[in-house]
């Protein structure tokens, strides 16, 4: 509803030229600090997660984990990491992706998903899709089904949603917020 993107939009601050000249940084930490605000956020996300039928929350690390983590517990729902390669001490599902330079690798314990699981994936923000199109590769891969990803904001001026669409294959992305 609109009085949840006017109370969310109001605690996302703009931070020109960060982390590089030309670039408005989104910063979700206003949010996080207000106790009202996270509720409400948290609310939203996991009331996503029923109306999907998730079985399991997938987070990204690092700013999704923050997000994904206490909607998991609010929905009843397991939550598994997707991490940056090198830090998940066991057997692992890799995935490489393309940034705007170079590329970029993430991570999911091979046994964390199971037949039959239906994943939402969170993150703070859609931009170019790389992160989570390569989530959702991993989640495939692991034999779970998608159940959706959703995220607090989408960058509408980039083509994400578009790049997002084979790897969705008729899952929703949902997005609370549209800049
Ligand atoms: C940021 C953001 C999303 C991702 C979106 O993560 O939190 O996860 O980029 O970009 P994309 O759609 O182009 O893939 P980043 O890895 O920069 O930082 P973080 O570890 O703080 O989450
Ligand atoms: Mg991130």
């Amino acid at each position: 509803p609109q009085e949840l993107r006017e109370l969310l939009l109001s605690r996302i601050h703009d931070v020109p030229d960060y982390p590089k000249p030309g670039v408005m940084f989104k910063d979700i930490t206003p949010l996080l600090a207000d106790a009202k605000a996270f509720a409400a956020l948290t609310d939203a996300l996991a009331g996503l997660c029923e109306r999907h039928g998730a079985t399991k929350v997938v987070g990204l690390e690092a700013r999704g984990f923050i997000l994904a983590a206490p909607v998991a517990v609010r929905a009843g729902l397991g939550f598994v990491p997707v991490r940056k390669a090198g830090k998940l001490p066991g057997a692992t599902l890799a995935q490489s992706y393309e940034l705007e330079y170079g590329t970029a690798e993430i991570e999911m314990h091979a046994d964390a998903l199971v037949e039959g699981d239906r994943v939402l994936v969170i993150d703070d923000v859609l931009a170019t899709g790389g992160t989570a199109e390569a989530s959702l590769k991993l989640i495939r891969r692991a034999g779970a089904e998608v159940a959706g990803v959703a995220v607090l904001m989408e960058l509408g001026f980039l083509p994400g949603r578009a790049r997002l669409e084979p790897a969705l294959d008729g899952a929703p992305l949902e997005a609370l917020i549209t800049v």
